[in-house]
Parts: structure tokens; sequence; C-alpha cells
């Protein structure tokens, strides 16, 4: 790959969370999931554009450019999208609780599976919803679904799977079988899913990002929703996009927003210039900081070879979920080793699980590293890992 961006430089980062603390102990940050790389300039321009026109009132008839946003999905390889069945939204969380307001009331039984990014846990205990988990499995070296689990749940009586896809944060990437199984499931059982699709740019290797909206025996029952967050590093923008092929479902989801105050939090001027600029303008970049990360994971499990850790290189996402159960160590531990001894901080596993399983499995010996980083922070926080171990 020849890089025409400058991935390797070193940053401040002085305006975000993921560093406020690993600056103050001398640590490396990595944890949060969004990236150390300078956005791509030609969303920078853009922005500027749109600024220099000095206009921000209030943006009623400003829409996104959904052209852009179907211009990418088939850059990406996914089955055609009809424009209709995409709907602007301000945010990828923002837009799944949405999805489930729309499908549940108060009351009713909401899926998660765990291990999974913390605020979508807490949505689905979000407004009187009863969060029920269907653990994945560790199998043969890979995270799956438990489908005997996932009936089990259904027949409790949940109305809605959440799904995250690629899963944050074991990486897992669902394929055609395993979504045609829950679509047995979810038809059997009379229920819907909502998608987290907001790491769906972010796949390794020759694996596809397949979403339920695209399988046929599903998509009348799917709400997908993703943005330009994970792939562009646009975290701090509020913007995104969800696939609804069914009618009726979408006219009801957009009702919701409404009732939330959807025309409150609508994206600005600013989140609009900006993604359709990640979408029409952002492929040189977003190619290169694909490849740049991949090498990330390959310096980074060189550095862990040989130690008593487990990890591999995910099927999708940028983050490392690695599992030191040999050193045998729980949160608080962990949290010390990471911040006094490696000096690399990323996030406990703990996190990433239902408060009742807390402190009693096996997620506690994880932790999960974000790779999104200049090359010499990866190699200096695995060498100081690397070092922990050898001591
Ligand atoms: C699975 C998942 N969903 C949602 C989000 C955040 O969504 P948003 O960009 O809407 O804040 C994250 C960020 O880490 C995530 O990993």
């Amino acid at each position: 790959m020849t890089y025409t961006y400058n991935f390797d430089e070193i940053r401040e980062r002085k305006n975000t969370a993921k560093w406020a603390r690993a600056r103050a102990i001398g640590a490396i940050g990595m944890g949060i999931a969004d990236m150390d790389f300078r956005l791509a300039p030609e969303i920078v321009e853009a922005i500027k554009e749109r600024a220099e026109c000095g206009e921000f009132g209030y943006t009623a008839m400003e829409t996104p450019d959904y052209e852009a946003v179907l211009d990418w999905l088939t850059y990406r390889g996914a089955a055609p999208v009809p424009r209709a069945h995409l709907v602007g939204t301000p945010g990828v969380l923002y837009a799944a609780r949405n999805g489930m307001y729309t499908v549940t009331s108060p009351g009713d039984k909401v899926i998660v599976q765990t291990p999974l990014h913390t605020p979508s846990i807490a949505t689905a205990a979000m407004q009187g919803r009863i969060p029920l988990v269907n653990r994945l499995v560790y199998r043969d070296g890979r995270y799956e679904i438990d489908f005997n689990d996932l009936e089990d749940r259904f027949r409790e009586g949940a109305r809605v799977l959440m799904m995250c896809a690629p899963n944050n944060p074991t990486g897992r990437v669902w394929t055609r079988e395993e979504l045609e199984s829950i679509a047995t499931l979810v038809n059997r059982y009379d229920a819907y899913v909502v998608c987290d699709e907001i790491h769906r740019d972010i796949i390794w290797g020759d694996r596809r990002h397949l979403s339920p909206t695209a399988v046929p025996s599903l998509a009348e029952r799917s709400i997908a929703v993703f943005s330009t967050s994970k792939t562009f590093n646009m975290g701090g923008f509020h913007v995104g996009s969800a696939i609804i092929p069914n009618e009726e479902l979408r006219a009801r989801f957009v009702k919701q927003f409404y009732s939330i105050g959807h025309t409150c939090v609508r994206p600005s001027s600013l989140d609009l210039a900006a993604q359709t600029a990640a979408y029409t303008k952002g492929r040189a970049w977003y190619e290169q900081m694909m490849a740049y990360v991949d090498e990330n994971f390959t310096v980074a499990l060189e550095h862990l070879d040989g130690l008593p850790i487990r990890a591999t290189h995910p099927e999708g996402t940028f983050l490392l979920w690695v599992d030191i159960s040999e050193l045998g160590l729980y949160t608080q531990e962990l949290r010390e080793v990471m911040s006094e001894k490696w000096r690399v901080l990323g996030d406990v596993g703990l996190l990433y699980d239902t408060a009742e399983y807390q402190n009693k499995n096996e997620l506690e010996h994880h932790v999960r590293l974000n790779l999104a980083t200049p090359r010499a922070n990866v190699i200096e926080a695995f060498d100081r890992i690397r070092r922990y171990f050898k001591s």
C-alpha cells in the first residue's frame, strides 16, 4: 500500500476522553473506540466550505445526501438498497434506541448478546424495557451464538434481539447461516431485530458484512443502523442512517423519532456536510486506514507471540479482544496492572457484560485494546506489555 495520508502522526488528542486519563499517568490510551488519526482532509475541507457560507439557521430544508450513502453501500459490496428504505438519523445509539422503542413497549423484554459494547447493554433496560441476556459462547477459537439459549429467551417473551454486527468487543462478523438461524427464531416468535452496524466497514480478510436487512427471511423484521462514526473517525458528529425494508415498520420508526424529539436532535449542517464528504471523497483515506490498522494487528500479535495471552486478529472492528485468564487477575487488579505496570490503558472485560454477570465470569480476565492508532503507539504499548510478562 502506498500511503498518501499520514497515519504515523502522533497527535495530542486534547479534546477526547480516550487520552485524558492516559496522558495524566504517562500511559498509552487504548480504550474508547475512536481512532487517533486525523480526520481525512477532504472532510475537513467540506466542513470549512460549509462553515464559510455562514448560514446556520434552522435546517429543516437540509436533508442527508442519500445518494452518497447508497453509493457508499454499493462500493462496500452491499446488495442494492432502495432509496425508500433509507432513513436519516442523528447517530447510531440514538437510532438503535429508537428502533427498540418502535418495536417494544415499557415492560417488554429485549435480548442483548454479551459480551457487548456497554451503552448497548444499557439500552436494553431503557424506558422500562427488561433486558434478557443471550451470552455468546467461546468455541473453537471464536465466539458463537448459543441458539438454544436464544430460543429460550424468545420463549420467555422477548420482542426484539438487539444485535451488534460486527460484534464489539469480540469482532465477530456474523455469517449468512447465523443470520438465517436468527430469522427462523424471529419469525417463529413474531419478534424483530435491531442491528447496530456501526463497525460494518471495518471487516478484515475476505469476509463480508451482511446486514439482516439484506437477508430475505429477516429483512421485513429488521432495522439496521450505521454511520460514519467508526469508518471515518467521526464519533463526535451526530449523523447516521437506518435501513428499514418494511414500509409499515419504517413509518413507525420515523413517527417514533418525532415523538422523542428528532426535530430537536436533527444533525447539524456541519454533520451533514461531513457525512457527504466522507462517503463521496473518503474512499482513499478509508482504504489506507484499513491497510494501516491491519498492519497494526500484525505488529501487536507478533509482540504477544509466546506470552500467556490469547488474542487473535478479529474478523471485524479495530479492537483487539485479549484474554489474559492465565494471570488470574480480577478487574481491580487488572486495572492496577494496566495503569501501573503496563502503562497501557485498555477497557476491562467486565464492562461488556450485564451487572448480574459482573465479577462472576471469564470476561473479568479480558481487556479490549483499540489498535486504530499510530504504529509507534502500538509498538510502544505492546513492548510494554511484553516486558511485563517477561519480567
Ligand atoms: C457497537 C457500538 N454502537 C454504538 C456506538 C456509538 O454510537 P454513536 O456514534 O452513535 O455514539 C459505538 C461506539 O463505540 C459502538 O461500538
